[in-house]
């Protein structure tokens, strides 16, 4: 099975991830992770994209194109794959499409913008695997560290109020055309079209992932 999962920051998507990867025995590839990874491990990636990521801002559609289209050849994706963060604008979606890489299911998640300032100002992170925990919504069992490793939970540096409102910018200008494309290719006649549905990520955790999972089967 090869998802794809749409959303603004915030929107659970990293959450919903985990579960559904869990359920389908499929790797999820974060893009966003990826490039933590990179910059934590100060690769010429991560030097690239450092300062990028912190502003909010998207990094360049070649390097993402280049980093994903590698990614999804490694032999863990051979049935299939979570695409959590990618694409994230019209050019990214159309390389996949010319690639002639298929997607059975796009779901998008919906949520909004005040709920997500309140949920990345709350959110700590495992910076090893990236499980999200929320210090009201999905705490931690043990506070300030991740439930499977024991080990001290992070928060990002795009967080900040100031930041989240620049990702949500971003995202309104260019990842919402997104929608469009997907809603066009779901409803054209094309072999393999994907199925595009939206969701009420405003919901909590577990309804959102029993709606997730009615969609997929
Ligand atoms: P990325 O890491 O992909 O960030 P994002 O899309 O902004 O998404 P988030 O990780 O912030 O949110 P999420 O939807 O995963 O929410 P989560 O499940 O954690 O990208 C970071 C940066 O990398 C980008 O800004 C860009 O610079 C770069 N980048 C990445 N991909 C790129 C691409 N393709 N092109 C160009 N640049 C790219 O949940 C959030 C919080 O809410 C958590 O605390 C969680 O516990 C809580 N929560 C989740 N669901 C619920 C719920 N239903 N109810 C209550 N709380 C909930």
């Amino acid at each position: 099975m090869r998802v794809i999962l749409l959303g603004c920051p915030g929107a659970g998507k990293g959450t919903q991830a985990k579960v559904i990867c869990e359920r389908y025995h499929i790797p999820q590839i974060s893009t966003g992770d990826m490039l933590r990874a990179a910059v934590n491990e100060g690769s010429d990636l991560g030097k690239q994209v450092a300062s990028i990521m912190s502003s909010g801002a998207l990094v360049p559609d070649d390097i993402m194109i280049q980093l994903v289209q590698k990614r999804i050849t490694d032999p863990d994706c051979a049935n299939g794959f979570l695409l959590d963060g990618f694409p994230r604008t019209v050019p990214q979606a159309i390389a996949l499409h010319d690639a002639k890489i298929s997607i059975d299911h796009i779901i998008e998640i919906y949520v909004d913008d005040e709920t997500v300032i309140r949920r990345l100002s709350g959110r700590w992170v495992h910076p090893g695997s990236g499980r999200a925990y929320h210090i009201d919504f999905n705490p931690p069992l043990v506070p300030g560290k991740d439930d499977i490793t024991g080990d001290s939970l992070i928060q990002r540096d795009d967080d900040k109020e100031s930041t989240v409102r620049h990702r949500l910018k971003v995202y309104y200008d260019q990842t919402i055309p997104l929608l469009d494309y997907y809603t066009h290719l779901a409803n054209s006649s094309e072999e393999h079209a994907p199925m595009f549905s939206q969701i009420n990520g405003n919901l909590p955790v577990a309804q959102v992932t029993k709606e997730i999972f009615s969609i997929l089967g």
